[in-house]
């Protein structure tokens, strides 16, 4: 067997965390990770049959049976993932039509994976299947996505809108847009209902006064996802409370669409 440590998935499983703490998106435990892995991926790193021991995930779903997930533990602080990856990370097995989750690996401490896992779960099987490349959920609490919150309507057109004026490339990188819950309750399985549901038809989910999730084929694109609309919400943050003398129109959104090859949402633009 080879060791877990230097497994590609595991060296940007600990990288990614680190690099969002140091980003301030990732105060004390907030935020959480959780990417798909193949068994082939896992089975050169350890014996898929050793059970450590058995957690109840408190949902259902069956989608996601035999799946594998290395995924960031409740109350664990991302700035330590780096220096105790195995207290701080797990790796389970789903089992028993998604009710189960087998620790393969990790949560050393006896801790468990974290309390927003029915939304990450959920979310999975949501982009899964409108994209069955994606392997990553990601949350965290990026504070200018936060603060427009507060200020901002929360209608996910007049949001989006605003997201994409704020740099010339938000809308060839969210072409979909953003999503935006109202405030509900953390950790619970109905924001990870709600997430999932949103989830169908954009990547990134904004929780408002609390944060965002974002959906992607890899650790690195999720990333540069959240930090390309966090970026969008600083300057909307810089410039909200001053007159607006220029702005990006919508002509000139649609010759961005035409030279990236990419649609924003139906009915987003005039
Ligand atoms: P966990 O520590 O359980 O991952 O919770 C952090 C968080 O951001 C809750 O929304
Ligand atoms: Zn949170």
């Amino acid at each position: 067997m080879k060791d877990i440590l230097t497994a590609p998935w595991m060296v940007e499983m600990i990288r990614t965390p680190t690099n969002m703490y140091d980003h301030g998106w990732d105060e004390r435990n907030g935020g959480n990770i959780s990417l798909l892995l193949d068994e082939a991926d896992v089975a050169e790193y350890l014996d898929p049959a050793q059970v450590l021991r058995t957690i109840p995930t408190g949902f259902e779903a069956p989608a996601l049976e035999g799946k594998y997930f290395l995924v960031t533990g409740t109350g664990k602080y991302f700035k330590n993932v780096q220096y105790a990856p195995e207290v701080n990370l797990g790796l389970v097995r789903l089992t028993e039509r998604g009710t189960q989750a087998e620790l393969l690996w990790g949560y050393e401490d006896g801790g468990k994976f974290t309390s927003e896992f029915p939304a990450h779960m959920m979310s999975h099987v949501a982009r899964l299947r409108v994209d069955p490349a994606n392997r990553v959920v990601m949350h965290c609490h990026p504070a200018n996505l936060l603060a427009m919150t507060y200020v901002h309507d929360l209608d996910e057109r007049a949001f989006t809108r605003t997201l994409w004026q704020m740099c010339t490339e938000c809308i060839v990188v969210f072409p979909d847009g953003v999503n935006v819950l109202p405030w509900m309750l953390c950790g619970t399985n109905e924001i990870g209902e709600a997430t999932a549901e949103k989830m169908e038809t954009a990547r990134l989910v904004v929780w408002a006064q609390h944060g965002i999730y974002g959906a992607g084929k890899d650790l690195d694109e999720t990333f540069g996802l959240i930090e390309t609309a966090e970026k969008a919400a600083e300057i909307y943050m810089k410039i909200a409370h001053l007159p607006r003398v220029n702005t990006i129109t919508d002509a000139q959104m649609h010759l961005l669409e035409q030279r990236f090859g990419v649609r924003g949402r139906d009915g987003y633009l005039d």
